[in-house]
């Protein structure tokens, strides 16, 4: 069954802060949360603004649904960086945006005894809703599908304590959430992917899936020491895009075939991964 794609303007609920810089944007738009799975995205753009033109993509952080049941509303998460993100900190409830999707491949299903979540700077946003769904058995997307994990843990590092959003989301889900900060405000001081080289001798005899999502280097090390573990791993790209639907190219990452290799646009083919399909190395 094909998934449907929505592009229309939806209204804001609401625009809430998260932490520093980081926001959560509600919108009313039934038609693609009805249908988006983990790991999708929407492309967004603000109607009648010219600066900037193009649309920007964002994950998918949750769903959620009215009293009469059905998800009804579509939540992202974001960080204030540039252009785009600078607009969106002043939308407010009643006011349009333009919304695409869902696009994109989303995750797999799985079933997992251990489900190991590897997420640096704003990389925490696909998890929300995957763990949603992996620990408490919440469907999403039409048609359906299943996740299951019996124990999932998050490794999240953000440059400092301020910018950490959405720990106590995950933890009230019932992750177990492993924090580190560059300046040590917040858990280990360093790099998450320290904190993930840790973890990896706990994770023996036990079925474990990584997933990473984050700035490109500390993904492709999080992939690299997953796979000297024989662990099995999944990216979550970020590669900038400005259609989100094959059109332009903006997209492309590099893919092994056969014994070399080809780029292969991360819209339509990611943005997930399993990193033995990536040229980790032209990444890096
Ligand atoms: C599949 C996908 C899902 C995404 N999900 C989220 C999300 O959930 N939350 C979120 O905040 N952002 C997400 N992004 C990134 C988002 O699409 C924008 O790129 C980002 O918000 C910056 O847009 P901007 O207009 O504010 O900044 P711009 O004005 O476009 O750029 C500001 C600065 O950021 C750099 N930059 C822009 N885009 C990227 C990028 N993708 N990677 C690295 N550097 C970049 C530019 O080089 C520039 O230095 C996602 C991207 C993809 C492809
Ligand atoms: S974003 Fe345009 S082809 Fe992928």
């Amino acid at each position: 069954m094909q998934q449907e794609r929505f592009f229309g303007q939806v209204p804001v609920v609401s625009n809430e802060p998260l932490a520093r810089d980081t926001w959560l944007l509600r919108l009313d738009a039934p038609a693609v949360a009805r249908t988006i799975w983990p790991g999708q995205f929407v492309m967004l753009r603000i109607p009648g603004c010219q600066d900037p033109l193009l649309g920007r993509a964002f994950a998918l952080w949750d769903t959620q649904e009215t009293l009469s049941g059905g998800p009804r509303y579509l939540e992202l998460g974001y960080l204030v960086v540039g252009k785009m993100t600078r607009a969106m900190r002043n939308l407010h409830r009643g006011q349009k945006v333009e919304l695409w999707g869902p696009l994109g491949n989303g995750f797999s299903e799985f079933e997992v005894d251990h489900l190991v979540l590897v997420a640096g700077g704003i990389g925490q946003t696909p998890f929300v809703a995957l763990t949603h769904a992996a620990l408490h058995q919440r469907s999403y997307g039409h048609p359906a599908r299943r996740y299951r994990a019996r124990k999932v843990t998050l490794c999240y590092g953000t440059r400092s304590a301020e910018l950490l959003a959405g720990v106590e989301h995950f933890q009230r889900l019932g992750v177990e959430v492993l924090l580190s900060t560059d300046d040590g405000t917040a858990g280990h001081r360093g790099l998450v992917t320290e904190v993930f080289q840790k973890l990896l001798p706990r994770l023996s005899g036990t079925s474990v899936l990584v997933i990473a999502c984050g700035p490109e280097p500390m993904m492709v090390q999080t992939a690299q020491l997953a796979l000297q573990h024989q662990l099995p791993c999944w990216l979550s790209l970020e590669a900038p895009m400005a259609c989100g639907i094959g059109i332009c190219c903006s997209c492309v990452v590099p893919v092994r075939r056969g014994q070399g290799w080809d780029y292969c646009r991360s819209c339509l083919q990611g943005p997930v991964f399993d990193a033995q399909q990536l040229c980790l190395e032209q990444m890096a």
